[in-house]
């Protein structure tokens, strides 16, 4: 058995399948599954909450630091300030609020250091827009999950739809692009693929190859519990 750590970062665009991958590859090796876009949501719904304006940089600030955000990573819950928030931040005008809150320095040196600590009991899978980027600069695996911008409007319109959401895929796919540009050009820890991440075009793929190429690319990284050399 192996004492050291380790650090899976899944970051990608929206509606790249990052939710379900990292769940299902968290399950296998045994780590905890940590979805930070969900602490960006739970701000930005206690932001929507309070009427707060999504440019009002240091209320969003003071905001982030006060909120109790606690992950239940076996349950897949979300709870904020002791309420279970998991089905109101799946909303997705929340999810363009979270885009928003996100872009502001403040609220994401609120967030980091939470995310940073998460990972200190434990190894992780994590994911996000900037954790192999900034969050975790030196974790042993980091996946860029992509696919074409009509596959990821699809998916995530079929999601809605399973949870019994409206969703037209125009719609959808307005969203997403929007969301996706927004979180690609703010200056404050943009998604970007980090230079030592592997990509992962999800296009066309199924949920088991996904599967498959992802924990192939652990097992390569990391071999008995310690980074492979490379
Ligand atoms: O992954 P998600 O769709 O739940 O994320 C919601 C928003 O939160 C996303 O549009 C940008 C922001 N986010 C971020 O800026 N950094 C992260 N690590 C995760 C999410």
């Amino acid at each position: 058995m192996s004492h050291k750590r380790v650090i899976v970062a899944i970051d990608g665009p929206a509606g790249a399948g990052k939710s379900t991958l990292a769940k299902r590859v968290a399950e296998k090796l045994g780590f905890v599954y940590i979805n930070s876009g969900a602490m960006y949501r739970a701000v930005a719904l206690w932001a929507l909450r309070l009427n707060i304006g999504l440019n009002d940089m240091h209320r969003l600030e003071q905001l982030a630091i006060a909120a109790n955000i606690e992950l239940r990573s076996s349950e897949d819950r979300v709870i904020l300030n002791g309420e279970d928030v998991t089905d109101a931040i799946s909303d997705s005008a929340v999810a363009a609020a979270a885009s928003k809150v996100s872009a502001v320095p403040g609220v994401r040196r609120a967030l980091l250091e939470r995310q940073r600590s998460m990972a200190e009991q434990n190894s992780v899978v994590m994911e996000g827009r900037d954790i192999g980027s900034v969050v975790f600069p030196g974790a042993q695996v980091k996946i860029f999950l992509d696919a074409e911008p009509e596959e990821r409007a699809r998916r995530r319109a079929l999601e809605m739809q399973d949870s019994g959401q409206n969703a037209d895929m125009a719609t959808v796919a307005g969203g997403i692009l929007e969301r996706d540009m927004r979180d690609r050009i703010r200056r404050e820890a943009p998604l970007l693929q980090a230079p030592d991440a592997e990509l992962v075009d999800t296009t066309g793929m199924s949920l088991d190859e996904v599967e498959d190429t992802v924990l192939k690319i652990v097992r390569e990284r990391v071999s008995n519990g310690r980074e492979a050399t490379r």
